[in-house]
């Protein structure tokens, strides 16, 4: 997620400057990989931007520095579209004389369609990204409208995604106009000056009065005034109130830590992942990969590497993509793979999933993939990162930056990721598959709400979990595509909470762990839904009726409406209805709150847990 702020107020000692800067720098929590200002100077926009950390932007400015100004815009990036390079850096010059500067936030879904109808107009683009298209969208409507606001308005209505788009013009100095949909953006009221932030870090430190923008509208701000309005138009009002955070707490948007912050971001990390990869008849296009279809329709065998609790993604994939494909999919944890002697030709796909992109079990599992002979497709969430660079082909998940250790929105993503992958390979066979595949994505459509829906539910979770905190030890044990997520569970609390933790495939029970059974163990269950294939449903309910009869403490993830569980269930943890394939996006999230919840009831640092990496680096 881009870091974003802008300032309108007096031009003395270099205030704007200071304000964007120290503005930027409070939002560099937030993850970017470049860094850029513009202001207006006298009668144009000047800008200075650099990739990498914001000491680079500084040391640009210093060199070449930048005039007084009352105006000014600001951008840490978190590259989509495009490499985090300088020119892909914001802001984006609109117009042939670039008297337009524009910075966004989010992903325009229709930015394809839309560059091409530009080209066409011999517009010349200076970066690879879509932002640049909304700048010389706005800046050609501002030709027409000589209103910054009105292009704004007019610009808007083209744009399909999520977008927070900020726009300064060298005609209309002391005037920033802003414009979100499905993105954040918050304007700070000052006194003699007005600012624009992504959130209220980036000008905390000059005013605490707040006013939140709410969906679809536009906000154009001077020194002495606010106003807003719809994108049909009509005025409209944003959320007035005051910032009690202090600038630590108003990092995390003022959530207790990151982790709390990062598992309420997954609706919007799935619905971003999905963004931009469907047309509107629902068809799947993944132009992005860069890998022919033929090479694609080629392959015969698919090993996902990876680690932790992406290699927990691969599992829960495998189930689905290989009952889209037909395809065998293995899953195989990196650090494994290498020396397992795998067979691997030049028709195995494979598949790496990390978050990081510096995994180096996974580096490693993907540079050996190569020396093999295999297809290589990276999923990861950090542009740039080595193990893209080392793929033939890359699909970013985008759930923004990930900063607490423990990896809870990203998983998600990766989870999501891997599935248009499996339908993009089920579509690219044809027939039933195809079909299949576009009912799949419609109900994954639907998939962000229903995980809202489970985080707006959490309150009893948050209270079985201060009360379990002394336990000394928790089970966890699913079915299916319930597997992976029990063992996704069991480490969530191993690493936060510092608790011994074991998942369990179900069915695996009575071949020994139903051993450790004893009165009043605590056993996590995840229950497929009653429409489950193969009776899963009912074997599941009879492995908690096998541990309750032993005494087991039973905390049972169910769907609603599922009445087979209650009788056995000490606990009862609903998730909507979804299709089973796609069950472990929602049952997964109990399992996060419960070890966030227990670790910080235990005082632990939930964000920084003992002994972990974000990235683990070494082999
Ligand atoms: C997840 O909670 C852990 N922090 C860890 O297992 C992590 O998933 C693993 O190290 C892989 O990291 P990556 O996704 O960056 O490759």
């Amino acid at each position: 997620m881009c870091g974003i702020v802008g300032y309108v107020g007096p031009a003395t000692d270099g205030t704007a400057l200071d304000v964007v800067m120290e503005g930027l720098a409070r939002l560099e929590y937030r993850g970017y990989d470049s860094a850029g200002i513009a202001v207006i100077d006298g009668d144009h926009v000047a800008f200075r931007k650099r990739s990498g950390k914001l000491v680079n932007l500084r040391d640009e400015i210093t060199g070449r520095p930048l005039s007084a100004t009352t105006t000014a815009i600001g951008h840490t990036r978190w590259a989509t579209h495009g490499g985090p390079t300088d020119d892909n850096a914001h802001p984006h010059l609109g117009g042939p004389e670039g008297r337009l500067a524009l910075i966004h936030n989010g992903i325009i879904e229709n930015f394809h369609s839309l560059k091409t109808e530009l080209l066409a107009q011999g517009v010349t683009f200076a970066s690879e990204t879509d932002t640049e298209v909304a700048a010389h969208l706005v800046a050609a409507a501002y030709e027409r409208t000589h209103d910054l606001t009105a292009a704004m308005l007019a610009t808007v209505a083209r744009l399909h995604g999520a977008f927070t788009l900020l726009a300064i013009h060298a005609d209309q100095p002391g005037v920033v106009v802003g414009a979100r949909r499905n993105s954040p953006l918050v304007v700070g009221l000052g006194d003699g000056a007005n600012y624009l932030g992504s959130d209220v870090a980036a000008f905390i430190g000059h005013t605490r009065e707040a006013m939140e923008l709410g969906q679809d509208q536009i906000v154009t701000i001077t020194p002495d005034s606010v106003s807003v309005i719809g994108f049909d138009g009509t005025p409209a009002q944003g959320r007035r109130y005051h910032v009690d955070w202090d600038a630590a707490a108003a990092e995390k948007g003022g959530y207790p830590s990151f982790m709390a912050k990062e598992i309420d971001e997954q609706p919007h990390a799935v619905a971003d992942t999905l963004l931009g990869r469907t047309k509107d008849d629902g068809e799947l296009v993944l132009d992005e990969l860069r890998v022919s279809e033929d090479a694609l329709r080629a392959v015969d065998k698919i090993i996902i590497v990876a680690c932790g609790t992406a290699a927990y993604a691969g599992m829960v994939a495998k189930y689905a993509i290989e009952h889209w494909t037909r395809i065998p999919c293995e899953v195989e944890l990196a650090h494994e793979f290498r020396y397992r002697d795998p067979v691997v030709n030049g028709t195995t796909l494979v598949v790496s999933v990390s978050q990081s992109g510096e995994t180096m079990d996974t580096l490693m599992a993907v540079k050996h993939a190569n020396e093999l002979g295999a297809l290589t497709v990276s999923i990861c969430n950090t542009h740039g990162s080595t193990i893209p660079r080392e793929s033939d082909a890359v699909l970013y998940t985008h759930a923004g930056p990930e900063i607490a250790v423990a990896s809870t929105k990203a998983f998600l993503a990766q989870i999501t990721a891997c599935y248009l992958l499996g339908l993009y390979l089920a579509q690219l066979r044809g027939g039933t598959a195809a079909d299949e595949a576009q009912a799949v994505m419609r109900e994954l459509r639907e998939v962000p709400d229903k995980i809202q829906t489970v985080l707006d539910r959490m309150d009893r979770v948050r209270e079985i979990a201060r009360f379990m905190a002394d336990s000394r030890s928790v089970l966890f044990l699913g079915r299916h595509v319930g597997f992976p997520v029990a063992l996704e569970g069991a480490l969530k609390l191993k690493e936060l909470a510092y608790i011994h933790a074991e998942g369990f495939a179900a069915g695996e029970l009575k071949h020994g762990p139903i051993a450790l059974i004893e009165p009043g163990q605590p056993v996590f269950v995840i229950v497929p839904g009653p429409d489950t294939p193969h009776d899963l449903h009912a074997k599941v309910v009879s492995n908690i009726q096998e541990i309750r009869a032993r005494g087991a403490r039973t905390l049972v993830v169910a769907q609603d409406g599922d009445e087979a569980v209650v009788p056995f269930a000490d606990e009862v943890i609903r998730v909507p209805r979804t299709p089973p394939l796609l069950q472990p996006l929602l049952t997964v999230v109990p399992l996060q709150v419960f070890a966030c919840q227990l670790a910080t009831a235990k005082g632990l640092d939930v964000d920084q847990p003992r002994n972990l990496a974000k990235s683990v680096t070494v082999e």
